[in-house]
């Protein structure tokens, strides 16, 4: 007899990350993977030099410094943060990992992020995988779907607010209407990767929810809006008992000294912050009215990056990847996410949008 994984593990179909190579390509423009245009605050970089100085020394186990940095930041308590030194990702499977018993359910919705799946699976819990409506906005989450999904057996339910890959987000009162309608013992994971980025006036990160409610917890990434996708720095905010659970879980030092200063660095630099977002708010408006005027649907999105719905058939998705990919221009397939007629886009430099929506154009008009 061979060693054999838990139940679950072998239902779990890898993470597959955005492309970043084009083959044949003479240059490349990678718009897969949602990361930061602007690239990290030049702070971050004096912060990487300081750290450089103590390598050899373990760095100090809770992330002290980053959590008070955090907690200045965005006004919360530290001691009820958690961060990660492999990013959001390892959070929401150590949420996972501590919460789920074999057979537990676990609800999110048809086109929700991947590791909300695999976390679950990991577990030997059962995905409860809820249909999205299609709104005036684009795929959207159902909360109505969502609490018709609960069960006795119940034990998660993860949103990603705005999504990833719809862009489309829950309103304040829709996700509170969620929450309201969750039996006390069913743990809300809002994944708030996006959450920067959104200049909606009706929606809320989930902090709030995270302070007030013992059974909300929110993630949050330094991935994104910050630059600092390669670090993998993140972190999640919510009740002491939860905070409390996966302190008991995580790896003893689960954030480099680097990752703790880079992460400081990053906060401080208000002057990069805002650059990010109105670069985004720019470039996302754009993109999303260009592409529209080709006639492709593109899903209102909060986020940096859009979904471009392609018809079936002629001027299909994978043609257009194809055309593009030939070009060097690489955005993200999304059929893993259910969605095989669309691709998804990030937000790049003026540059490489301008390059990606004239290649669209150009495939669109052949
Ligand atoms: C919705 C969502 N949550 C979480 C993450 C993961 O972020 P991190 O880099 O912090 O692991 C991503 C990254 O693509 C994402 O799209």
């Amino acid at each position: 007899m061979s060693p054999t994984p838990k139940p679950g593990i072998l239902e779990i179909s890898p993470y597959v990350p955005g492309r970043s190579s084009a083959p044949g390509a003479a240059s490349v423009c990678k718009l897969s993977s949602n990361e930061s245009p602007l690239g990290p605050s030049p702070h971050v970089s004096a912060a990487l030099d300081e750290a450089k100085a103590s390598l050899s020394l373990y760095p100090e186990g809770s992330a002290r410094l980053l959590r008070e940095a955090i907690g200045e930041f965005f006004n919360l308590d530290p001691a009820r943060i958690v961060a990660s030194g492999d990013g959001s990702d390892a959070l929401l499977t150590m949420l996972a990992n501590a919460h789920l018993r074999p057979g537990d359910e676990v609800i999110f919705s048809e086109h929700a992020f991947l590791v909300f799946k695999i976390a679950t699976l990991a577990n030997s819990a059962v995905p409860v995988m809820v249909p999205e409506q299609t709104t005036g906005s684009g795929i959207k989450v159902d909360v109505d779907k969502m609490l018709a999904a609960l069960t006795p057996k119940t034990r998660m339910v993860y949103v990603a607010n705005p999504n990833n890959p719809t862009g489309t987000f829950l309103t304040s009162a829709e996700m509170r209407r969620l929450h309201a309608g969750l039996p006390d013992d069913v743990l809300l994971v809002i994944d708030a990767a996006y959450s920067e980025y959104v200049t909606a006036k009706d929606y809320e990160a989930g902090m709030e929810m995270s302070s007030r409610y013992p059974n909300v917890a929110m993630t949050r990434t330094f991935s994104k809006l910050y630059g600092l996708a390669g670090l993998r720095i993140g972190w999640m905010h919510a009740s002491a008992a939860v905070c409390d659970a996966i302190n008991r879980i995580r790896g003893p030092f689960n954030t480099t000294l680097m990752q703790q200063l880079a992460g400081v660095a990053a906060l401080k630099d208000r002057d990069h912050f805002w650059a990010a977002i109105r670069h985004n708010n720019q470039w996302l408006a754009w993109i999303t009215a260009e592409i529209r005027s080709l006639g492709l649907q593109v899903d209102d999105s909060a986020a940096n990056f859009v979904l471009i719905h392609f018809p079936k058939g002629k001027k299909s998705a994978a043609e257009a990847d194809a055309f593009l990919m030939k070009h060097g221009v690489i955005l993200r397939g999304v059929a893993s996410y259910g969605l095989p007629d669309c691709l998804r886009m990030t937000v790049g430099t003026e540059a490489q949008n301008r390059l990606a929506v004239s290649l669209i154009q150009q495939f669109m008009a052949e």
